[in-house]
């Protein structure tokens, strides 16, 4: 079956005594125990009946099992948040006296976590810049794993997993990509020998900026080390939310076309306009484009640019949107534009956001599937405003 089937049918919790279409929300926080049903449905983290919805719950598995199918991954789960995706697969697969590798640009939380909460329980993570790990033989033997998001925010390089995949596989190392930007619609990190795959559920997967969850693809070897942290860490995912992104889901592959159409041309128009002096997008970037055309199928629905001028005009033009809502999420149907100097990188120092290619006047764009043409109109009217 093709993208699209799965993500509307796979995964479904279908039982024909009661005929339902769609997946119910399971809202127990425990069950039958024990339970002797020889057709009781089963924990796929344990093999066993359902008993505590930390562990598993039936709409939470049926979450995991619509994501597994899309992300090609052996196993799934689902978490709190993707911050919880991201600390339970990090701590799940790192090993005792081995180093941890990261990329440098990354989400500002992921980042800190890395930096300071990892580095308070003992272990030590050197980070590498995007273009390092792009370009240049890095000696991986001393880590246990790689840390990198595929499409990089807000800057929108891209990483050459292709590469990166290859130096991992060769040192023996795990590869976990955060394919949040790409979706498992534009990238499958598996194909390039990534160990584990995280997203942010929040953004695409969900789809309409309703729901805080995060999601994980494994391979069978590390799959139960992940689960054991989810269960241990409390980081599981709440059945109400599942629920919401289970019908999220089902409109990905649509909204995905949608996005990466859209913000290729809004990339276009953006990089003609007299009041604009620079366009980040992974398809029109000179640098990454050709990498771009290797590893993702579209560039994705994210878009950002420098507004000539301060940071003083680049907030005045936000004032100025009047469909685009300014707004720091991303990935959900509705248009967002954020400037990175407040949101997402305002802990950083002026200095440390500029070594990572943060202007001061950089918007952030996250594109929706409203009509494009509106969309243009209204970044025209904000941005001759100024
Ligand atoms: C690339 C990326 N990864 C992870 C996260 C964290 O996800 P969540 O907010 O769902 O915990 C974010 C949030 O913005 C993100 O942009």
């Amino acid at each position: 079956m093709k993208f699209d089937t799965l993500a509307v049918q796979g995964g479904e919790f279908k039982d024909e005594r009661i005929g339902n279409v769609v997946t119910p929300i399971f809202q127990n926080s425990t069950f039958t125990n024990p339970n002797y049903d020889p057709d009781a449905y089963l924990d796929p983290t344990t093999g066993k009946p359902f008993l505590y919805s930390r562990w598993s719950n039936p709409t939470v598995a049926s979450l995991e099992e619509k994501y597994r199918l899309l992300e090609g991954s052996e196993k799934a789960l689902a978490f709190s948040s993707g911050m919880g995706a991201i600390s339970s697969t990090v701590i799940g697969l790192a090993q005792r006296g081995k180093k941890i590798a990261a990329l440098r640009e990354l989400y500002g939380q992921t980042y800190s976590f890395l930096l300071k909460d990892l580095a308070r329980a003992g272990f030590t993570v050197d980070f590498y810049s995007l273009d390092e790990l792009n370009t240049q033989d890095i000696n991986f033997d001393s880590y246990s794993l790689l840390f990198l998001e595929s499409i990089v925010n807000p800057t929108l390089g891209v990483a050459d997993i292709e590469k990166i995949g290859k130096d991992c596989m060769d040192a023996g190392i795990s590869m976990i990509v955060d394919a949040t930007f790409a979706t498992p619609f534009n990238q499958k990190p598996f194909e390039f020998g990534a160990s584990a795959v995280v997203h942010s559920a929040t953004k695409y997967l969900g789809g309409h900026s309703d729901i805080i969850l995060g999601v994980g693809g494994f391979s069978k070897t590390v799959y139960p080390d992940v689960a054991s942290v989810r269960k241990s860490y409390g980081a599981s995912a709440d059945p109400f939310q599942s629920y919401l992104a289970l019908r999220g889901i089902k409109t990905l592959g649509l909204r995905m076309v949608r996005h990466n159409e859209s913000a290729h041309r809004i990339a276009k128009f953006l990089a003609e306009h007299p009041r604009v002096s620079n366009v980040y997008y992974p398809l029109t970037s000179e640098k990454y484009s050709g990498i771009a055309r290797r590893v993702l199928r579209g560039g994705g629905g994210m878009v950002s640019f420098d507004v000539k001028g301060n940071t003083a005009d680049a907030r005045r033009f936000l004032t100025k949107l009047s469909i685009v809502h300014p707004a720091a999420s991303l990935g959900g149907v509705e248009s967002l534009a954020t400037l990175p100097v407040d949101t997402s990188h305002s802990s950083m120092s002026r200095e440390e956001r500029q070594a990572v290619g943060i202007n001061d006047s950089m918007v952030r764009l996250s594109v929706g599937i409203e009509d494009v043409d509106d969309l243009i109109e209204d970044l025209d009217q904000a941005l001759r405003a100024l």
